[in-house]
């Protein structure tokens, strides 16, 4: 049956005391809401409703890549209501799976699980075994063990409350009889709410069979209500993604002290120290070092790579044997080729440089385009900006910039020229001869100090 996933996003999330809508709360530095709908399109559905309501411009513009069709709750008038606003989308075939755009941490394998489980006559539903089940929707069973309707807790009696089954929300019904169930429910509950867990009973009653899964962690089916839940959530996003560079053979320092937040594809005998950030796409070769305290954001780091403590790294394509930092910037558009040195306080922007080219202290690389086996000595600022218009720099092979040069863009260093240290170069410079721009030391005899008037 083709499946139609239908993700719960209406809600205003008062209690994050935010003026940003909940869903678009961030985890891993992208909106809740991202993750969900990134883990249904995972498991390949036919369709993905987004139920949006608080917020709702803000939440589409956020998400107006995303490949889902936005339906509008204008008023909030409970879950079963919600989902009935996306039921005209909905073909009669289909399965719907009910997500929550505060529920992020949801697995793939999970909603597979689940689905598998329903049918035209079968309802699947996740819950949780729970050491504290307050506040949640409890599960009734029958003294058979089969489900027979879900209570919320505002509702429940003392004996219903003592039930430490929970709802995760989560579930999957067949659209034909959905339709017919949510047209039928009634708010006549302590919250005045349509309830989207009153199918349950409807569906027991038509003899259609409600098959729980229990979810294998609660961490899982999580929900987001207030920042104190996201921050837990945001550990055990953590977590997750430190278990699963351990069992790609990555060497973690401290596995708490990590943070992966977007796709990082590793080779083997990698090793991070502590205090790492991963954001966007990052790929790391074999052998690849991170030293502590650093940002990589969307940068590949070929094999035998070395980056020492402090750098930020931000679109870079870095070759392999390199040695950067410590305290290196890369700005984006960077290429390196094999064993270049980029060290302390050195920024790299918009650069490409050759194999075994170093920069290892206190320099600006702006627009450069390097050649190979180029030293620049320290202090060298590659002057690319005139207040209006960027220039670039090109230093050809075997360059060498003493320190504290000035390369004024437009420019071009020939291949093997040497600049004297000091100079502030504005013409190109032939190959291999020494090129200085530089006023004469002179000393002055007889000059003394001046001494302090009386
Ligand atoms: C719901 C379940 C409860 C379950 C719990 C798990 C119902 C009636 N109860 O309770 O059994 O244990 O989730 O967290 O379903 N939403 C809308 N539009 C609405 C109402 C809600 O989009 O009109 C969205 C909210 O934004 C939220 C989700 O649905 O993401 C759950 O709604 P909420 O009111 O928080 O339900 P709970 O009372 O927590
Ligand atoms: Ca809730």
């Amino acid at each position: 049956m083709p499946l139609s996933v239908v993700i719960l996003a209406a809600g205003q999330g008062k209690r994050m005391r935010s003026d940003l809508p909940k869903v678009l709360q961030p985890l891993a530095g992208r909106p809740l809401l991202a993750h969900v709908i990134e883990t249904a399109q995972a498991i390949g559905p036919a369709a993905i409703h987004v139920v949006y309501g608080h917020g709702g411009d803000r939440v589409r513009a956020a998400l107006a890549e995303a490949p889902v069709t936005w339906v509008l709750q204008a008023e909030q008038r409970g879950t079963g209501h919600a989902v009935a606003q996306a039921m005209p989308q909905v073909g009669d075939q289909d399965l719907v799976l009910v997500l929550y755009g505060d529920v992020p941490l949801i697995r793939a394998d999970t909603l597979r699980q689940l689905v598998a489980l329903a049918g035209p006559k079968r309802v699947a539903l996740l819950t949780m075994a729970l050491d504290d089940p307050t506040g949640y929707g409890r599960i009734v069973r029958s003294a058979r063990g089969e489900v027979q309707r879900i209570v919320e807790e505002k509702d429940a009696t003392a004996r219903v409350k003592r039930i430490r089954e929970g709802n995760t929300g989560v579930l999957v019904a067949p659209a034909k009889p959905l339709r017919r169930w949510l047209s039928r429910l009634r708010a006549d509950n302590a919250q005045g709410e349509l309830y989207l867990t009153d199918i349950v009973a409807m569906a027991v009653k038509e003899k259609v069979k409600v098959t729980p899964l229990v979810a294998a962690s609660a961490t899982e089916v999580q929900g987001i209500n207030d920042k104190r839940q996201l921050a837990e959530v945001e550990a055990a996003h953590r977590a997750r993604r430190a278990q699963e560079l351990l069992d790609a053979g990555v060497t973690l320092v401290d596995p708490a002290r990590v943070d992966v937040r977007g796709p990082l594809e590793v080779g083997r005998d990698v090793e991070i120290d502590v205090n790492v950030v991963f954001e966007g796409r990052v790929r790391l070769g074999d052998r690849v070092r991170i030293g502590a305290n650093c940002v990589i954001r969307d940068t590949e780091i070929d094999a035998d790579t070395q980056v020492f403590p402090n750098c930020v790294i931000d679109r870079a394509q870095i070759g392999p044997a390199c040695n950067i930092g410590p305290f290196a910037r890369f700005r984006p558009s960077s290429r390196l080729a094999r064993g270049v040195h980029i060290g302390n306080f050195v920024e790299v922007k918009n650069s490409v440089l050759g194999e075994g080219s170093k920069s290892n202290h206190l320099t600006y690389l702006g627009d450069a385009v390097i050649g190979a086996k180029v030293n620049v000595g320290a202090g060298t600022v590659t002057c690319n900006y005139d207040g209006v218009n960027k220039s670039p720099t090109h230093i050809d092979d075997g360059a060498f910039i003493g320190s504290g040069a000035m390369l004024v863009a437009p420019v071009r260093i020939g291949a093997r020229a040497t600049i004297g240290a000091g100079s502030v170069i504005t013409k190109d410079t032939p190959p291999d001869k020494l090129t200085l721009e530089r006023a004469k030391q002179v000393t002055i005899d007889g000059w003394q100090r001046p001494t302090k008037k009386p």
